[in-house]
């Protein structure tokens, strides 16, 4: 790296003075001194950047030159760090890292959409010029994944990867279980709380914790990122009942990301899990993020902690910056960008496990043998069924849940179940997994 021979202070220019921009401000601040002393040198914040240049920010600007432009402050000259905590794939945030690195400067980012979308192609251009690539805090916030993954294990054949990597939909489905509220209403009071955005979809469909999953996969297998393959569900159609059935059976409900190797390629996908009450990802509840990695010498690895928020994700960033500022290097995901080896991505259909299945159907006579009879035309196994009373002629909700069959079949049986004019809603389906 070519600033390990340097003594003097590390300088770095930030774009981005939002509530992470800010924080590592703040967090610089504090603690210089002791960042002087782990590193041997001290990291001055030279440039800045941001769209209101009046806003209070609760740091002290006035050392630093003030930019209108995020991509002008990417060529400050004597910069040695640009760090982007812009955020979004494209526009200012990607051209800053651009020319950043076509600069000779290292970047640090929180940035999981530019990395999901250019991880890969941004990690080959800051190789080829010998330079660093920091985004500790592009995933689980505080939560030291990437270094533990990239560092910690590896001496590892890292099997599987699995977490809750989005603490806006955690918080909403564990307000959910405890208070028996609706989504909808929960959602609403997480937003005022601060918790969600005001436009919410990004957490609440599922892509942001896609984006940290994709990342996740390539640090834990060496293949390039590959976002466009990891299959995506939100947690919009878990209902209240659904938190019910699944205490009664002995599950929770999470939404996991979960990448693994497979005899069919790599499996990448994000989607609500019915996970047993005893499994540790349990009991991670509100907005706490965890991850757990499988290594076949290490076993298994459990790292729960902040996954978002000023504070957590501040120390994500500067700990970026002391490995530049100590001089050292790692290859970005873990192997250089020229040899990471593309796989082939497992489909959906080919997910094997157990699943559990909510209908809304008409009581009457038959249509419970209906039901039975499609999974057994497509080779599903019924593990449980639970009618909770009855309401003859009217819509009643019925649950089962089934022993490991294959996504596709499980499939071809719930689009036989909504043909059926017993049949009121569409099926809802959560997938169980067994950790
Ligand atoms: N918030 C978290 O807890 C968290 C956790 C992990 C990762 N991240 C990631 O960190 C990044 C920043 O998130 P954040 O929550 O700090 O966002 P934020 O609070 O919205 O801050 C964004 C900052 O970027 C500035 N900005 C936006 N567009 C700009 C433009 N065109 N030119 C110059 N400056 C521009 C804004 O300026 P103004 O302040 O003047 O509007 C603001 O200072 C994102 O990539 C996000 O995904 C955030």
């Amino acid at each position: 790296m070519s600033d390990s021979h340097k003594t003097g202070p590390l300088k770095i220019a930030v774009a981005g003075l939002g509530t992470v921009g800010a924080g590592v401000l703040k967090l610089l601040e504090r603690q210089a001194d002791l960042i002087e002393q782990r590193c041997g040198r001290r990291i001055e914040v030279v440039a800045v950047s941001a769209r209101s240049r009046g806003k209070d920010r609760g740091v002290d600007l006035s050392t630093a030159e003030w930019y209108d432009d995020p991509v002008a402050l990417a060529a400050h000259p004597g910069v040695d760090v640009v760090v982007e905590l812009i955020g979004g794939s494209e526009g200012p945030a990607k051209e800053t890292v651009e020319l950043a690195l076509e600069r000779g400067r290292h970047v640090v980012t929180a940035n999981k959409a530019l990395l999901a979308h250019h991880g890969t192609a941004l990690a080959a251009k800051a190789e080829a010029a010998g330079l660093a690539i920091g985004f500790e805090a592009a995933v689980a916030g505080g939560i030291p994944i990437i270094k533990g993954l990239r560092e910690g294990l590896a001496g590892n054949r890292v099997s599987e990867v699995h977490g809750i990597l989005n603490g806006t939909c955690n918080y909403i489905l564990t307000e959910m279980r405890t208070t028996g509220r609706d989504f909808a209403d929960v959602l609403a009071d997480a937003q005022k709380l601060g918790y969600a955005e005001a436009d919410p979809s990004f957490d609440i469909d599922g892509v942001d914790a896609a984006h940290k999953l994709a990342i996740l996969t390539s640090v834990a297998f060496g293949t390039p990122v590959d976002f466009k393959s990891v299959h995506v569900e939100g947690i919009r159609h878990v209902s209240a009942v659904d938190f019910d059935y699944a205490d009664a059976l002995g599950y929770r409900i999470k939404l996991l990301g979960i990448a693994r190797r497979t005899d069919h390629g790599i499996e990448q996908r994000v989607h609500p899990c019915m996970v047993p009450k005893a499994a540790p990802i349990a009991a991670v509840d509100g907005v706490f993020n965890a991850v757990i990695a499988q290594g076949d010498f290490v076993d298994r690895v459990l790292f729960v902690g902040r996954g978002a928020g000023e504070g957590p994700t501040a120390s994500a960033v500067v700990a970026d910056l002391i490995d530049i500022a100590r001089g050292r290097s790692t290859p970005t995901f873990g192997v250089p960008a020229a040899q990471l080896s593309e796989a082939q991505p497992s489909p959906m259909e080919a997910r094997r496990g157990s699943y559990y299945v909510r209908l809304m159907v008409v009581d009457r006579p038959g249509v419970i043998a209906d039901v039975a009879a499609a999974m057994r035309d497509q080779n599903v196994s019924m593990e449980q069924f639970l009618q909770r009373g009855r309401a003859p002629g009217e819509a009643v909700p019925v649950v089962l849940t089934t022993h490991d069959t294959e996504e596709a079949a499980m499939q071809r049986a719930l689009a036989t179940i909504a043909d059926k004019e017993s049949v009121v809603e569409p099926p809802r389906m959560i997938r169980i997994e067994q950790f």
